[in-house]
């Protein structure tokens, strides 16, 4: 199949081989996933000059601290808008099923190669950060609400609020530097299944060796 044709393939089916290439995201996908994507960055970008004056010089980036006090608060709710599309999108592919349980994160994290033959096409590590995001994205959401509006709420609440809010941004900022490395540098041929959509077969068959077998109907 010529190249323009993989890419439409791409454009509105998944799971399927198309020469030596499987698409893994269709484009509605990849598209709300780099939605999530960008309105948590600017959500980031804009709350740590508020966060710490270490940061201040960010400020600069929007055009100062006032912008980033309405562009925080704002991009933080269409960050919430999107990962509810995308739990939307995705949850049927992210219940946790019998081979999740065979799952151990410390050879995981070794980077040998090889998942274990029952591993689908997401393994346990990615569904848990699945349904971490919408729970992350709501301790982040109401405990920013007081914080928006502060003469509504008590003194008390909006104490505890910041300093949930605080551990909130310091647990998603781990988890995304994590999940970005987990996609780019870790596991390379990842990153273009966001991009192009697709990943070859041989990166299939290391990494998601089930899903590669449901798709290519390859038992070898
Ligand atoms: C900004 C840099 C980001 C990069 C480079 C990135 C990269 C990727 C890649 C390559 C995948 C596909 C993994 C696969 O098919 O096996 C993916 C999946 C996913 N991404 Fe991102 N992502 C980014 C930001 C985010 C953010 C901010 C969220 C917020 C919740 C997010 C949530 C997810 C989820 C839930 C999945 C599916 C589960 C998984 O594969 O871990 N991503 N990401």
């Amino acid at each position: 199949m010529s190249e323009a044709s993989i890419v439409q393939v791409a454009r509105d089916k998944e799971n399927v081989a198309v020469g030596d290439e499987i698409v893994r995201h269709k484009l509605s996908s990849r598209l709300i996933h780099w939605g999530v994507a960008l309105f948590f960055m600017i959500a980031l970008l804009t709350g740590m000059p508020i966060w710490s004056p270490v940061f201040g010089w960010m400020a600069d980036l929007f055009g100062g601290l006032s912008v980033c006090r309405w562009l925080h608060a704002w991009s933080g709710i269409a960050f919430a808008a999107m990962t509810l599309v995308m739990v939307g999108a995705w949850i049927k592919e992210m219940h946790f099923d019998e081979s999740d349980k065979k799952f151990n994160v410390v050879e995981y994290m070794k980077f040998k190669g090889g998942e274990d033959p029952d591993v689908g096409k997401y393994n346990a590590g990615q569904k848990f950060f699945f349904w971490m995001a919408p729970v992350a994205m709501l301790v982040v959401l109401l405990s920013g609400i007081p914080l928006w509006w502060p003469t509504k709420f008590g003194w008390g609440l909006r104490q505890l609020c910041l300093v949930v809010h605080d551990i909130g941004f310091v647990f998603w900022f781990v988890a995304i530097v994590g999940h970005i490395y987990l996609g780019t540098a870790a596991e390379p041929g990842t990153f273009r299944s966001m991009t192009r959509g697709t990943v070859t077969r041989a990166w299939a068959k290391l990494h998601h060796p089930r899903w590669f077998r449901e798709v290519t109907g390859d038992r070898k």
